[in-house]
């Protein structure tokens, strides 16, 4: 259950590059939306159902209207096919507020923003706000091809374009090592993309020496968990006194809302965060990309919409 949410609609659909879509958002009632800072998203209701996160990419100084950007995902479990195909301008559409799980450092003398196919989006927004306080830059874009580069003229023709550099696979690859070559105390990398591109830049940057606390990344989609050695296990709700079984073939969310407990969620993938329970006894096995390497370790959370545990039963703080 998410609450405080927005009735939007669509002003405009566009066609940002191949398998790609454009959505602005504006207010029903005509009035500004709620603030927002680069690196926020916004779960949007679908028509069929269900709820997806999509970053917003528009300047933060903007309050006219919300815009994000959608690839037609091969593998879609429903998401994108809906907006590409049931959303149409003019529709009416539920949003929550925006939030911010991947926001820029304060007073950094230099960011490095690295973004693969539609991570572009948070990625963008941080480079307008980067522009438009004239704070130290550089961007790197890479995409399949020239096709496939959503928001291509608009960056070309932006006022920073000068420190943006393309690069296609079909033609350029980016060589990560030279651009990671440099990390310094007081540079911050930000990056988006897809899972493969995220490990390469994660293991390059590791290589490269920066120090975590510098690096700031947010997966937009996280492949299929489910294991065939998924077994069952017990969550003991220690609030409540109860005992559920989370049988292999069900998530712990899933498990629980069948017995009547409801945990607010959104993405279902273990990106978002929104699940996020305290954990007082037990192992969970964490299948999420939102804890940290170091947080996951203290085993005092974990994300019930896709980890499962380790021990026969983990206690919950619900
Ligand atoms: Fe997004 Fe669980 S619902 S992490």
């Amino acid at each position: 259950m998410t609450t405080n949410l927005l009735e939007v609609r669509v002003a405009r659909k566009t066609v940002e590059a191949v398998d790609i879509c454009g959505l602005e958002l504006v207010a029903c009632d005509g009035q500004p939306l709620p603030a927002f800072t680069a690196g926020s998203h916004v779960d949007v209701h679908l028509p069929n159902g269900l709820v997806r996160q999509y970053s917003i990419h528009n300047d933060p100084s903007e309050r006219h209207c919300y815009r994000i950007a959608v690839l037609l995902d091969a593998a879609s479990r429903g998401g994108s096919r809906a907006v590409h195909e049931m959303v149409q301008q003019g529709d009416l559409l539920r949003i929550s507020m925006p939030r911010n799980l991947f926001p820029l450092a304060a007073n950094i003398r230099h960011s490095l923003l690295l973004s693969g196919g539609i991570g572009i989006t948070p990625i963008l927004s941080m480079a307008r706000q980067l522009s438009a306080i004239q704070a130290d830059f550089e961007m790197h874009y890479c995409t399949r091809s020239r096709e496939r580069t959503a928001f291509l003229a608009e960056i070309q023709a932006s006022a920073f374009a000068n420190q943006v550099r393309f690069h296609h696979d079909d033609a350029q690859a980016i060589d990560l090592a030279a651009v990671l070559a440099e990390p310094s105390p007081d540079r911050h990398l930000y990056f988006c993309g897809p899972k493969g591109f995220m490990d390469a830049v994660q293991k390059t940057a590791e290589l490269q020496g920066w120090a975590p606390e510098n690096v700031h990344f947010e997966f937009f989609s996280a492949a299929p968990v489910k294991q065939a050695d998924d077994g069952a296990f017990d969550v003991h709700l220690a609030r409540s006194c109860r005992v559920v079984r989370v049988p292999a073939t069900q998530s712990v969310t899933q498990a629980l809302a069948e017995a009547g407990v409801m945990i607010e969620t959104s993405c279902e993938q273990g990106v978002c965060g929104t699940c996020l329970t305290r954990v007082l006894e037990g192992e969970p096995e964490h299948r999420d990309m939102f804890l940290s390497p170091g947080e996951q370790a203290r085993n005092d959370c974990f994300m019930p919409c896709c980890s499962r545990a380790r021990s026969a039963t983990l206690v919950l703080d619900l």
